[in-house]
């Protein structure tokens, strides 16, 4: 898939942090940022405070992640830097998304978590006055590149928002709108398409027999899910969530996070979240931003039960933040 109609510029090569390079290391990571599995002599004892974490992940229905290292990234950050006029909220942030997996984003409020987001499918572009530098990549092409289509990027790179936004229509429009603005026009194509969105969202057998009442009727949870539908009805790779659950009750919670499991099968997710057990239960990789940093990244056990940083470790056991 290409973002534009013009021919493509040559796919940049990943360059290898340099010693004057100020990013943070990916700790975790190799030299091609390929997050290597565990081996058995990393394997010690959690400490104490970390000890929580470890029984998390007894029960965890996710393997570690074992990212194919010829498999190239979905999305990648090389050097990004972000301004709000003068402010600076990013500090070269360089990072890989394998496809297919969930990547956690946590951190103090004000750390730059969504600001890093809304730069991967370039939602940032309409506050004024912001600024990018350094690379932000989508299947290996550069997403500021001037002759990207950015309707298209956000087809591609959908997201979801911590309140859920349902267009004041019926649930049929809802998931229907993208497509039909993308040209859609025919009823059952567009039938098929609410269908099975509506059912990779879960939310299928609650909606089925009340597709034509108003989207506003539905309960949060629903109506998140419902969001969740519309994403999808795009035909995207990648999925942005920040907070898709913080307004949620534990038992919407629980479905989201079900969700997020099997979404992962086709589509490589990206989520926010204040909530450690929740990274630790959906994600295969979290990244730690502090400051406008990334502090750290790595596969979501290790960060959560033998973090290499002590300033992570600090966080994810709710020492500041
Ligand atoms: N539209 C904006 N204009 C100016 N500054 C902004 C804007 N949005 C965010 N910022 C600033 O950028 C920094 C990062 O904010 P951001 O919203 O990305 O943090 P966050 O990690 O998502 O926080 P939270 O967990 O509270 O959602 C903060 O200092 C914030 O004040
Ligand atoms: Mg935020």
């Amino acid at each position: 898939m290409t973002l534009n109609s013009s021919p493509q510029p040559e796919t940049p090569s990943v360059p290898t942090p340099g010693p004057n390079n100020d990013s943070p290391d990916m700790n975790t990571a190799n030299k091609s940022g390929v997050v290597p599995k565990l081996r058995p002599t990393d394997e010690q004892p959690p400490t104490t405070a970390l000890g929580q974490f470890a029984k998390l992940f007894q029960n965890s229905r996710n393997e570690p992640g074992v990212p194919n290292p010829d498999q190239a990234p979905k999305i990648e950050a090389q050097d990004l830097c972000f301004f709000y006029g003068e402010k600076q909220a990013l500090f070269n942030v360089t990072i890989k998304v394998p496809p297919r997996s969930v990547t956690a984003f946590i951190g103090p409020s004000g750390c730059g978590k969504s600001t890093f987001l809304r730069t991967l499918n370039r939602m940032n572009d309409i506050i004024e006055g912001t600024r990018l530098a350094g690379k932000a990549l989508f299947d290996g092409q550069d997403i500021y590149a001037p002759n990207v289509d950015v309707v298209q990027l956000r087809k591609k790179v959908g997201m979801v928002f911590q309140k859920s936004t349902p267009f004041p229509k019926s649930i049929f429009d809802n998931v229907a709108y993208g497509p039909m603005i993308a040209g859609q026009r025919n009823r059952r194509v567009l039938g098929e398409i609410v269908e099975t969105c509506l059912k990779r969202a879960a939310l299928w057998n609650e909606v089925k027999d009340r597709l034509a009442e108003s989207a506003l009727a539905l309960s949060g949870g629903q109506q998140q899910r419902l969001c969740i539908a519309r994403s999808l009805a795009t035909n995207p790779d990648v999925l942005l969530m920040d907070e898709p659950a913080s307004a949620l009750d534990p038992a919407s919670t629980a479905r989201i996070e079900d969700l997020i499991f099997e979404l992962k099968q086709n589509y490589t997710i990206v989520i926010v979240t204040h909530n450690m057990q929740q990274a630790a239960r959906v994600s295969d990789f979290t990244a730690f931003f502090f400051e406008g940093r990334l502090i750290e990244i790595g596969e979501t056990q290790t960060l959560f039960t033998r973090p290499k940083e002590k300033k992570t470790e600090d966080y994810i056991t709710g020492r500041f933040g």
